[in-house]
């Protein structure tokens, strides 16, 4: 069943971050219902981290002992650099609520080897899910966000992790920072649930107008994110759909 895709703009970006925390907890409270756990890799960046501090501030005696956190991508750096989507969660998030550990899956991006790094997330996947060698991990939700160049997590345009369709994981060498990016690859983007993106205020708007309207040859890699069976939710403040024409 194609994806459906849905745009929600709402007014404000703390109105953004209110509607993106209904929506994480509504999706984790039906899989939890449903299977007894809660599957979610987060996105990175900046704009995630107020949701991630609304979910601690309103969701701390959540059921998080039933929530297994994965990260969509990070960058290739240790866990306590300034630029790690680990940091950013950990100090906005985990510190605040009581998740056990062993829930908690970090990518090793502290290896100097970023491949390493990759195949070694690749490899929890394929055991959390107990997935079959060309099986693909089914998340129930995964957060993601957009760049100004229309990248999702941290699959840039004209790079290399764009055309694998085998591994779950990747390092890609993004060449405009001149630094390999761990990240999941569009095989499980495609087979989530649910997949949310997040996008806020007017530097995103040139581009929204254009991933979410325009054709392109080839397609924006935010473009690419269409779940096979699933729901894909674009979440956006009035200031970042400014250009769309509905
Ligand atoms: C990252 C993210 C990346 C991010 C976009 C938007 O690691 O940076 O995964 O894909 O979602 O770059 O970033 P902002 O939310 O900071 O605009």
């Amino acid at each position: 069943m194609p994806a459906t895709r849905t745009i929600e703009v709402v007014p404000t970006a703390a109105d953004l971050f209110h509607a993106a925390a209904e929506e994480f907890i509504g999706a984790a409270r039906a899989a939890i219902g449903a299977q007894g756990r809660f599957t979610v890799a987060l996105s990175g960046g900046s704009t995630p981290r107020a949701l991630y501090a609304l979910l601690a501030a309103n969701y701390a005696d959540f059921a998080w002992n039933r929530v297994f956190l994965f990260f969509g991508d990070e960058r290739h750096v240790s866990p306590t650099d300034a630029d790690s989507n680990y940091r950013m969660v950990k100090e906005s998030l985990l510190t605040k609520i009581t998740i056990p550990p062993e829930n908690v899956f970090r990518v090793q991006a502290e290896n100097p080897d970023a491949a390493a790094a990759a195949s070694d997330y690749d490899a929890q996947l394929h055991r959390f899910f107990q997935l079959k060698p060309a099986d693909f991990p089914r998340f129930d939700l995964i957060l993601l966000g957009m760049g100004p160049d229309g990248h999702t997590a941290s699959l840039f345009p004209d790079s290399e992790a764009l055309n694998e369709q085998s591994r779950l994981v990747v390092a890609n060498w993004v060449a405009k920072f001149n630094t390999h990016r761990i990240t999941f690859t569009f095989p499980v983007l495609n087979r989530a649930a649910e997949v949310m993106f997040m996008a806020s205020g007017p530097d995103k708007a040139d581009m929204l107008h254009q991933v979410l309207e325009e054709k392109k040859t080839p397609p924006l890699p935010a473009q690419r994110v269409q779940p096979t069976d699933g729901k894909l939710l674009w979440l956006l403040d009035e200031a970042a759909a400014a250009k769309l024409s509905r």
